[in-house]
């Protein structure tokens, strides 16, 4: 195993262990660090009989925790979950964040922003200086009607270049969101104030949702490389 799918291991531990209690509702995000954390709730919720309810964020995280028998519930009855614990593409030193790589923000954003406690879970390769830095582009999620005038309203607020993103192997064509809208990846470079970015994005007819997320992290949980986890609380 690399020392980043470890670091990726002992962070989702290291949170569910810490933060996990018996009667909690907990928002679940998604992507390949969120599996070690499903999979770790799914074996301390076994073990300790614990009575724990999930609100997933994507089909990836709701037919994961279905299989490994952890029940399920929605923001139409809890919406104010106790925890949300997700992981992310870029964090920088105020705990911002892009998500998106996943295809996931907009579902996320909604259960992230909605619980009492978030908690991200990464690596220590996904902090940076600046967000955007290393070619991260911003994921933006767009209603199909929309994608023209958006990818070009997106150039104006100064992205360097702005594509649909494309599906990988099993699907020709578009990747299509949980939600039926399409992810456009939109390359700024170093930003430097994430938060009037969101804000000018979001407010794009069309434009659903983006992969910023700014002033909503409480706690940064990282792996390093040399094997420790570090947390690190907003304030
Ligand atoms: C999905 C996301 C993910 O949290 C983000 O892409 C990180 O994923 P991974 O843990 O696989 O690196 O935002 O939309």
């Amino acid at each position: 195993m690399s020392w980043r799918e470890e670091a990726k291991r002992s962070v989702a531990l290291r949170a569910v262990s810490e933060l996990v209690k018996d009667g909690m509702v907990i928002g679940l995000g998604s992507g390949t660090t969120m599996v070690y954390v499903v999979e770790e709730l799914a074996k301390r919720a076994q073990e300790e009989d614990l009575d724990i309810l999930c609100i997933p964020t994507s089909y990836q995280m709701r037919y994961l925790a279905l299989k490994l028998g952890l029940r399920l519930a929605s923001l139409d009855e809890h919406p104010e979950p106790d925890l949300a614990i997700d992981g992310a593409d870029q964090v920088d030193g105020r705990l911002d964040m892009i998500k998106g790589g996943g295809a996931a923000l907009a579902r996320e954003k909604v259960v992230d922003s909605c619980a009492k406690t978030l908690a991200i879970v990464v690596d220590e390769a996904k902090l940076v200086g600046r967000l955007g830095e290393k070619n991260m582009p911003v994921p933006v999620e767009v209603l199909p009607f929309a994608l023209t005038p958006v990818l070009r309203e997106l150039k104006a607020l100064g992205a360097l270049e702005a594509k649909v993103r494309e599906a990988g192997p099993g699907k020709v064509g578009p990747v299509v969101t949980d939600n039926g809208n399409f992810i456009v990846d939109a390359y700024f470079g170093p930003i430097e104030d994430p938060g009037q970015l969101d804000k000018a994005i979001k407010a794009l007819p069309g434009v659903v949702e983006t992969g910023l997320f700014v002033g909503m992290t409480d706690l940064l949980f990282v792996g390093t490389k040399s094997g420790d986890v570090k947390v690190l609380r907003r304030g």
